[in-house]
């Protein structure tokens, strides 16, 4: 059987398109398996996995904890809060101390850009970065891209918009390795103030018409503000950015097609998307949730292999 080109997850940049395919057949398999009355499988029974999260996180830290437990990887949870991080330990003394205790793979979430590149250089563990800061968060381009092809077949040619906050996103950067490799058209919209000064150096088109953009895309993935991240103002007003960029009805009936409708969560309902747009038809925003469980058993199954 083929394998991953790589170790370590540690960002779409360092994967070849043969090993998204893989992932996406691996990911076939195990959707098959946790849609069965029995959902689990033995594929990681004596494989043990340490989950820090030093940020927080509701869908890409449960979805991680389902898929090993779905393999029957031994699975222990470590988050900042609470822990002895606080007290100034380095993050090399804090995943060394969990790695002797016989931890064989390591699902990191950081505030810090470049934080699992960084551990998988100074630490002996396969490490998967569940998103580190602004940089990347490869396991949410791969159930986007996984999800969206779902719907509309293969992405080859096809023409994929990103909006809102593409600054401070690690997911828009992390979609637009995944859908240039996979052959899709990527272009950003959003207030330039929010969209990085030399983007267009990747190989993405910029457009700042939201409704110019609308028309030209097969789907759209609407980006949250990252209040989180801003030290500065970006925008005049959430009011004024909603009617700029915000995503709403009206809007997609006035199109000249149907598109999918696409949010890597968490939603602020009524800001980046209404609500009317993010629960219809054309949203495919719960599918990503539900593929996000398939996409990381397969990503954990098939590095596992690379262990021993
Ligand atoms: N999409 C995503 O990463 O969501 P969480 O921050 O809740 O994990």
């Amino acid at each position: 059987m083929s394998n991953l080109s790589v170790n370590h997850l540690l960002g779409i940049k360092y994967l070849n398109l043969n090993d998204l395919k893989l992932i996406f057949e691996t990911s076939d398999h195990f959707k098959e398996v946790i849609n069965r009355k029995i959902k689990k499988v033995p594929s990681l029974r004596d494989v043990t996995i340490a989950n820090l999260f030093f940020e927080n996180s509701t869908r890409t830290k449960i979805s991680f904890e389902l898929a090993q437990k779905r393999l029957s990887a031994d699975v222990v949870n470590f988050s900042s809060n609470g822990s002895s991080v606080s007290k100034g330990e380095t993050l090399i003394d804090t995943v060394n101390n969990i790695l002797s205790m016989k931890v064989d793979m390591v699902v990191i979430r950081h505030p810090s850009p470049g934080a699992s590149v960084f551990l998988s250089k100074n630490v002996d563990s396969c490490i998967i970065n569940a998103g580190d800061g602004t940089h990347e968060h490869p396991t949410q381009a791969l159930l986007d891209a996984y999800s969206l092809s779902e719907r509309i077949g293969d992405l080859n040619g096809r023409k994929i918009l990103i909006v809102g906050d593409i600054l401070h996103s690690r997911v828009a950067l992390s979609n637009i390795f995944t859908y240039q490799k996979l052959g899709a058209k990527v272009t950003v919209c959003g207030p330039k103030s929010l969209i990085p000064k030399h983007i267009e150096s990747l190989g993405v088109t910029v457009e700042t018409n939201f409704i110019k953009a609308l028309n030209q895309c097969d789907a759209v993935n609407m980006l949250r503000i990252q209040n989180e991240r801003m030290s500065e103002t970006y925008f005049p007003s959430t009011r004024e950015y909603v009617q700029q960029f915000g995503l709403n009805q009206q809007i997609l009936d006035s199109l000249n097609k149907e598109i999918i409708i696409m949010h890597p969560g968490p939603i602020n309902r009524g800001v980046e998307i209404t609500s009317e747009v993010a629960d219809s038809d054309q949203a495919i925003i719960l599918d990503q949730v539900e593929n996000g469980v398939a996409i990381r058993m397969a990503v954990m199954y098939l590095l596992a292999s690379k262990l021993y």
